[in-house]
């Protein structure tokens, strides 16, 4: 073979990052020299974009555990140390500071807004909290035990077909005209499933009330009596759709930035982040773990024994609400919820049963030789449920909680994606691991 040629790299403009230097690869007796990337926090990537046109050669990442599918502004997340801050302000300081609108703003604008940019934000927010009357029948149409994750998926996804005047991708007031009304409808449409699952009339919105005010006027108000929403429980919401609101490149945002890549609308694109979210290792995992919780309760209340069962790999059984992709610490989220979950139970005087479970399992497990090697603690779904069954949401609404929540970050990182110069169709290589070419058999023929 002859001697390794070499063909260097341009770096591409990766927005907000630097390049430090080039790393040299060789492969095969190709060489390409390859840019090192560099964020503001000082993370380090190999831009291997031009890899295959000067070598021949892709990388393989399954669950890309390894790789970044792009820079971004928007959200920093240490793992090891256990940071999360969105647009530089620790997440510590949003949850005790700021609500969940404010919030919201920041990670879709880059910047906390003034007193009057907050105040015209939540004016366009309240005056587009209904829902399209005839919108209102596709929820006649769903069986009455449909999952509401499904419910609402599927009314996000319609809102495209009522909503077709401000589709446009390219159109930055188009864009803005969705955002808004998708911040504003999602919690009507929330509370709207779960109101099909108990066979209530649903309640419109109240634009005098807050965003989780609101929200729970919709899912526990009834035509026939006054209700007062519990300002405590407007607090703790509020907290919790703040500690969910984003989490960098995790699934259901990845989902997205996927859907929204080639140039598939806003509503679109959060609906497919919607069904991303709903399985059980990532939102799901709300439902999952107070059934877990609940499934050892009934069982007699025996942490150890499922703590055992979690390290047994053929059991199928992992505890759920712990671990995580990025989080090798404590999840910081889980701690806000933790603290925030003993408060509002000391408020209210409940004892919750499964609160004492989920207490003793964390113990258990953080002292447990498989637990610490693999560095597996609380995730921010452990405690959320102790929360939300505190205030009377049924089991099967949590995860659209956590959409809810969501909702700002995938609408900041579909923006962010859009913004970019150098936004690409999100399209992975595969290596192929079939058949070679071979004669096709007629049916006749085929044994
Ligand atoms: N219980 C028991 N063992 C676990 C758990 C768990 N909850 N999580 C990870 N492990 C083990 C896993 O078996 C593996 O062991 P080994 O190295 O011996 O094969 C090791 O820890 C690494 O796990 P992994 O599955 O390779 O890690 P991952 O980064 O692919 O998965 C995870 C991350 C969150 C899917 C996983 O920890 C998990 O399934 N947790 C339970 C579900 C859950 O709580 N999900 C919510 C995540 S946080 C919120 C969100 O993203 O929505």
């Amino acid at each position: 073979m002859s001697a390794p040629t070499t063909k260097p790299v341009a770096v591409p403009p990766w927005p907000g990052a630097k390049a430090d230097g080039l790393v040299r690869l060789e492969i095969n007796g190709e060489s390409a020299e390859l840019p090192i990337i560099v964020g503001t926090e000082g993370e380090r990537a190999l831009d291997i974009a031009k890899l295959r046109a000067t070598t021949g050669t892709i990388t393989l990442d399954e669950g890309y555990v390894n790789t970044g599918s792009t820079t971004s502004a928007i959200t920093y997340l240490d793992g090891e140390q256990g940071i999360l801050r969105y647009r530089g302000y620790p997440i510590e300081d949003l949850a005790a500071k700021a609500d969940y609108v404010e919030v919201a703003y920041l990670l879709i604008y880059g910047e906390l807004p003034t007193s009057d940019e907050l105040d015209s934000f939540r004016t366009s927010l309240s005056h587009h909290t209904m829902i399209h009357e005839d919108m209102r029948s596709f929820y006649n149409g769903f069986p009455r035990d449909a999952h509401p994750m499904a419910i609402v998926g599927s009314v996000v996804g319609a809102l495209s077909t009522f909503y077709q005047d401000s589709l446009d991708v390219r159109d930055p007031r188009q864009v803005e005209v969705s955002v808004h009304r998708l911040l504003a409808k999602l919690p009507t449409i929330a509370a709207y499933s779960y109101k099909k699952s108990v066979g209530q009339p649903l309640m419109y919105p109240r634009n005098d009330l807050g965003y989780c005010e609101n929200f729970l006027q919709m899912m526990f108000a009834v035509p026939c009596e006054e209700y007062h929403v519990d300002p405590d429980f407007a607090d703790a919401l509020d907290m919790l759709l703040i500690v969910h609101a984003d989490h960098e490149q995790n699934c259901s945002t990845s989902t997205v930035r996927m859907v929204g890549s080639s140039d598939a609308n806003l509503f679109a694109s959060i609906s497919a982040g919607i069904s991303a979210l709903w399985g059980p290792l990532h939102g799901g995992a709300n439902q999952a773990c107070v059934e877990m919780l609940e499934r050892i309760g009934a069982d007699g209340g025996n942490v150890k024994k499922y703590v055992d069962l979690a390290k047994k790999k053929d059991s199928g059984f992992r505890l759920m609400g712990f671990g995580h992709r990025v989080y090798k610490n404590y999840d910081p989220r889980a701690k806000l919820i933790k603290a925030t979950c003993d408060k509002l139970l000391a408020k209210l005087s409940i004892r919750d049963p499964i609160f004492d479970i989920a207490q003793q399992l964390e113990e258990v497990a953080l002292a447990d030789e498989y637990f610490i090697e693999r560095k597996l603690y609380p995730n921010v779904d452990f405690y959320s449920g102790v929360i939300y069954r505190a205030m009377g949401i049924p089991v099967q609404m949590f995860t659209v909680l956590f959409a809810m929540g969501r909702l700002a970050g995938w609408i900041a990182h579909w923006i962010e994606m859009h913004h970019s110069p150098t936004k690409k169709i999100c399209r992975p290589r595969q290596i192929y691991t079939g058949e070679k070419r071979r004669e096709f058999i007629p049916i006749t023929q085929r044994t």
